[in-house]
């Protein structure tokens, strides 16, 4: 990976260190091209079921992926972090830092994250854009009304009961992209439909054409 991370970077007297293998020669290694695919969206509209399916049929096609998902950072690496704006934009800061690490590893990788703030996502975007790394933003649409019917984990419940304050659609803002990739829609597309949506956006844009 080139020189420079986030531009808000508080480490004086640190220099990069470069090293002689790069991200090109690790693709050629595996056989692919590395990116990341950011499915932003309510809770409960599909992103982590859209992308574990898409995961599901590049593995079998042989491509090496990996999944970052919301729920699942917030156990470990952004655990210490709510859902307040700045929290938000916190989370979606650092599993920016973490997507361009392993799409220099090579690596194709399918971000899962509610993601509500434009420019929170625009950053991570940018910050591709900097390193020269494919991004395509996924916009997993749905109405409010059928991801609250959904409510998987019971949460639109409690947001509504006023158990949990600052929930995205309920009394947070989701900012909806304004130019993304691709639309899928989830309360009209199965599953199965979505992730080929999404498996051909990644083919006509070159991630899937060498292997
Ligand atoms: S993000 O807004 O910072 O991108 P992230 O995707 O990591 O959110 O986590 C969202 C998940 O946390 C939701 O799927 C839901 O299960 C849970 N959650 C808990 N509290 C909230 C909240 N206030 N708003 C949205 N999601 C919440």
């Amino acid at each position: 990976m080139a020189e420079s991370s986030s531009e808000s970077s508080t480490s004086d007297n640190v220099v990069w260190h470069s090293g002689s293998v790069d991200r090109s020669t690790r693709e050629r290694q595996l056989g692919q091209v590395a990116g990341t695919v950011w499915f932003t969206g309510l809770s409960g509209s599909g992103k982590s079921t859209v992308a574990v399916e898409v995961e599901r049929q590049l593995a079998a096609a042989g491509r090496l992926c990996y999944r970052l998902d919301g729920d699942n950072l917030r156990h470990g690496l952004n655990g210490d972090l709510g859902f307040s704006e700045a929290d938000r934009g916190e989370n979606i800061r650092r599993t920016g830092e973490v997507c361009r690490l392993l799409v220099d590893a090579g690596i194709i990788v399918l971000a899962s994250f509610v993601s509500p703030f434009r420019a929170d996502r625009d950053q991570v975007r940018a910050m591709h854009r900097s390193a020269s790394m494919p991004f395509f933003e996924v916009y997993v649409e749905v109405p409010l009304e059928v991801a609250e019917s959904r409510d998987p984990k019971g949460l639109y419940r409690k947001a509504r009961a006023g158990e949990i304050r600052g929930f995205t659609g309920i009394d947070q803002p989701y900012e909806m992209p304004e130019s993304p990739e691709l639309v899928v829609h989830t309360a009209t597309c199965s599953v199965e439909e979505s992730a080929a949506m999404v498996i051909t956006l990644l083919e006509g844009q070159g991630i899937l054409g060498k292997g």
